[in-house]
């Protein structure tokens, strides 16, 4: 079973369903951390008795430090991939550089159209018809790494941000499980 560190900022529904769908099984998830102290997603991994931490930017000189701080806990964790789970901060070349081609993430858009952050909210701004979800390889650019999986939603006449959102994370939480699954099974 490969090991897995995965990186959250809230409320973790998909870690959740990595949880759900692979824990002990399929990976081993070895940590949960965050970039803010205290979220939701926190809390689910210490139920399931996961080892969490915090590695918040204020605590630390530089956002390198912080994220060199984070590359060094993920490698004495010894995780062979990274899943990004609505982390919130862009990750440094410096931890990036550590994890090549092993650092897997969620976007709730058709990338390459809309990365970033409020992504939802973008498409709709725009008046897409169509939107989605995709899963990929993290490199040194905001949402550009290699696509890995991709499905496309329909976007209703009468979308909110909200409804939306709600309609991609349903999809979020079968193809990032399904994702972690494909690479797990190449790493092995
Ligand atoms: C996800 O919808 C993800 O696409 C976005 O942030 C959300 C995080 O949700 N970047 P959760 O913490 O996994 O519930």
């Amino acid at each position: 079973m490969i090991r897995v560190c995965v990186l959250v900022s809230g409320e973790g529904s998909n870690l959740a369903a990595l949880i759900g769908q692979l824990h002990g099984h399929v990976v081993r998830i070895v940590g949960v951390a965050s970039d803010r102290s205290g979220p939701p997603a926190l809390t689910l991994a210490e139920a399931d008795g996961i080892p969490t931490a915090s590695f918040v930017a204020g605590e630390y000189e530089t956002r390198v430090d912080r994220d060199v701080a984070l590359a060094d806990w993920v490698d004495g964790l010894s995780a062979e991939l990274v899943v990004t789970a609505g982390y919130m901060s862009i990750l440094d070349a410096a931890f990036i550089r550590r994890f090549p081609d092993r650092i897997v993430n969620v976007h709730p858009s058709l990338l390459p159209a809309f990365p970033g952050i409020r992504a939802v909210e973008q498409a709709l701004d725009y008046g897409v018809k169509v939107s989605g979800v995709t899963v990929h390889l993290v490199d040194e650019g905001v949402d550009t790494g290699r696509i890995l999986l991709q499905e496309a939603v329909s976007v209703p006449r009468d979308a909110t941000p909200g409804s939306l959102h709600a309609a991609l994370q349903e999809v979020e939480h079968r193809l990032l499980p399904q994702a972690v699954k494909e690479l797990a099974v190449q790493i092995a």
